[in-house]
């Protein structure tokens, strides 16, 4: 990993990188395109799913529109949650060809399996609202009790956009939730309700070992949910050194060059609730005004720089 001060110098030249999309359109594959050539760099779009693969002994190989893809300098993956296990092999195909990813493949894994992310993140010793899961009727009072007792939320691990995060205030409720997304086939995790938030949570954009930007949403009025999809309403914000290193530190225990760090305030300090591995950024640029692409672009540039420095003195 490249690392400020330690960074071997490289003579510049023009890389080709290479951006894993299903939309060539999508805001942020768009702002991604634009400053990898404001920056010099050659960029191609490749739809994630018509990367054909070619696993042989030996040699990997990858193939686009009927050409085997040819020399790229770095991958930057943004797979969205439908396509996560194809998207994740196109990932790892590129790494065994040994051209680095920003992100790697285990590491996205890590992040799109919530309940691994939380397990992982509370073990390693970050702040989460407590969470817990069961898959009995008789045993949800006792679970509840475990995080904390009523209200509470209750999330569906599939969610995404605040769809699926609901709040029950008795027992009858959470039953009934329960109930229903059980016999859907559904997955649901109970969580503490950390009521102090008030609507509000923090987004915190991790490139490398730093917050590039960080934004607070507020809920609509009677809403919990703070989604922009919604309603609720994005600024800009300066964390705390307490935030910062606590949202650093969570990309770090999922392994992710590239995060958004979703955080409750709580009255003990950030608790985290989520790490996102292909973090969209267009709310970001517009309440923060900074040019996030080019952070995000110069970061995977830096990052094959180092890994051509390496081979080359070894
Ligand atoms: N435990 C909690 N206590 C208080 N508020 C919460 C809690 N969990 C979630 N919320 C609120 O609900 C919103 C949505 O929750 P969450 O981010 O977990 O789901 P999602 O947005 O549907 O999933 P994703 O972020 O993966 O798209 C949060 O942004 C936050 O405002
Ligand atoms: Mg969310």
């Amino acid at each position: 990993m490249p690392r400020n001060g330690s960074r071997p110098a490289a003579k510049a030249r023009r890389l080709t990188v290479a951006i894993l999309s299903r939309n060539p359109r999508l805001h942020s594959t768009r702002r991604l395109v634009e400053a990898s050539r404001a920056l010099g760099h050659r960029v191609r779009v490749l739809d994630t799913l018509h990367c054909n693969m070619v696993l042989a002994r030996a040699r990997p190989s990858l193939f686009y529109q009927g050409e085997e893809v040819g020399p790229v300098d770095v991958v930057i993956p943004r797979i969205g949650a439908s396509i996560t296990s194809y998207g994740l092999a196109v990932v790892n195909q590129f790494d065994m060809m040994g051209v680095p990813v920003l992100n790697d493949a285990l590491a996205i894994a890590r992040a799109r399996d919530k309940l691994r992310a939380l397990q992982l993140l509370s073990r390693y010793g970050l702040d989460i609202p407590r969470t817990a899961m069961c898959r009995f009727r008789d045993e949800v009072a006792q679970v509840v009790e475990h995080v904390g007792g009523l209200p509470c939320i209750i999330k569906l691990i599939q969610g995404t956009q605040g769809v699926g995060v609901m709040i029950a205030s008795t027992m009858d409720e959470v039953q009934g939730m329960l109930d229903t997304f059980w016999d859907l086939g559904q997955e649901i995790l109970l969580q503490e309700f950390v009521a102090e938030s008030k609507g509000r949570d923090l987004r915190a954009l991790v490139i490398g070992d730093r917050v590039v930007a960080a934004m607070r949403r507020q809920a609509r009025t009677g809403e919990f949910r703070s989604n922009i999809h919604r309603g609720g309403k994005a600024r800009a914000v300066t964390l705390t050194r307490e935030y910062t290193e606590a949202a650093v530190k969570a990309a770090r225990v999922i392994g992710l060059e590239v995060a958004g760090v979703d955080m409750l305030e709580s009255r003990g300090g950030p608790k985290i609730m989520e790490v996102n591995s292909s973090p969209g950024f267009e709310g970001l640029e517009r309440a923060t005004k900074k040019d996030i692409a080019r952070l995000y672009v110069e970061h995977a540039v830096e990052m094959a720089r180092f890994r051509q420095a390496v081979q080359f003195n070894s």
